[in-house]
């Protein structure tokens, strides 16, 4: 079965084509039109994804020596994004839809994340633990089957990857920050500083994140420095800085496993990508902590299109529409 998968809901317009659950292309257009702005504007990320969109679909095809008529299904991100943005990839599917007769099915973005795990990675198996974390989204779903998620914790202010955007602009990297940060932190001996910032306590939920006081922390921490304090100690305050991110992160992640008995867990988004993070988890799980190559732990199509074709095989698919899906 010949899916194609179609991701337009911030800032990357991807085209993928999978057959049954491998990848055959998966093409990505990162947005460069949003850098000067430190941040995503939503009218530029629309005008961008309808620029690129058509021809990324063309190439796509091309690389694959397919045609439209070989498509067995669509499958396009329709929840959550950019009002905008998602209506690009939405309309172009539908449009797909009526001039090829081609099934079309909608796709939570967060679960087009949740599958990035399973795709190229046969081990993985239901149940799992998903930690999301990306610039708009931090949460654990205990995912029981496709189409069957219970969310176990979220983030009650910041997202992970928007503490990093927001600390890596105080310490003068462009937008997104995320693989600075890490590249920064890689020059600093371990604890050779004595740099630390705490991890945040959050009431009532055990599994749920609290970003936002980091941020203020690292924020008042660099108040009162001047710029060649800030400059010789950026590597040790990034390191610092990601510690916490990382602490907070698996300590969450290890007592949901704790609690629920789940033992394999994948890490998915774009902070994912990140070293410290993958390295904890390793350490806590074992051969039973999964994740994605980092071309495919930031937006992509293929991961739409692998959630969507696991939909079809289970009677699952819906017609796309911009609506929150139960339990994500
Ligand atoms: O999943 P994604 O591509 O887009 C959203 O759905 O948000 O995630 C983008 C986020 C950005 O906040 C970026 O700074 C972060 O992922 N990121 C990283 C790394 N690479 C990307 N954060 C930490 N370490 C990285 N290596
Ligand atoms: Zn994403």
């Amino acid at each position: 079965m010949i899916t194609l998968g179609i991701e337009s809901s911030c800032d990357e317009t991807s085209i993928a084509v999978l057959r049954d659950t491998e990848i055959v292309v998966n093409h990505i257009y990162s947005q460069i039109e949003h850098v000067c702005f430190g941040g995503v504007v939503p009218e530029i990320a629309s005008r961008a994804h309808l620029e690129k969109i058509d021809r990324l679909t063309a190439s796509a095809l091309n690389e694959a020596s397919l045609s439209f008529r070989d498509i067995d299904l669509l499958a396009v991100t329709d929840c959550p994004g950019l009002a905008g943005a998602l209506l690009v990839g939405v309309s172009f599917a539908l449009g797909i839809h009526n001039g090829w007769n081609i099934p079309v099915t909608g796709v939570n973005h967060l679960e087009g994340h949740i599958f990035s795990a399973m795709l190229e990675n046969p081990g993985l198996s239901f149940p799992f633990l998903a930690l999301v974390v990306s610039g708009g989204h931090t949460a654990i779903y205990k995912v029981m089957e496709i189409g069957r998620y219970e969310c176990l914790g979220q983030t009650v202010d910041d997202a992970a990857g928007e503490a990093f955007d927001k600390v890596g602009k105080m310490l003068g990297f462009a937008y997104p920050a995320g693989r600075a940060i890490e590249q920064e932190a890689a020059a600093s001996p371990e604890d050779a500083s004595g740099i630390r910032f705490p991890v945040a306590k959050v009431n009532g939920n055990p599994f749920d994140f609290s970003f936002s006081g980091l941020k203020t922390a690292v924020k008042y921490f660099l108040a009162d420095k001047d710029a060649d304090f800030i400059r010789e100690n950026r590597p040790s305050i990034c390191r610092a800085f990601q510690k916490a991110v990382a602490d907070s992160l698996m300590s969450k992640l290890a007592a949901a496993s704790h609690k629920t008995g789940i033992k394999d867990a994948a890490l998915v988004g774009g902070v994912a990508c990140n070293g410290e993070i993958r390295r904890q988890m390793k350490r806590l799980f074992g051969d039973r902590a999964h994740f994605p190559r980092p071309g495919l732990c930031t937006d992509n199509a293929a991961m739409i299109a692998l959630a969507g074709y696991k939909r079809s095989l289970k009677n699952l698919t819906r017609f796309p529409h911009m609506e929150p899906s139960k339990g994500l």
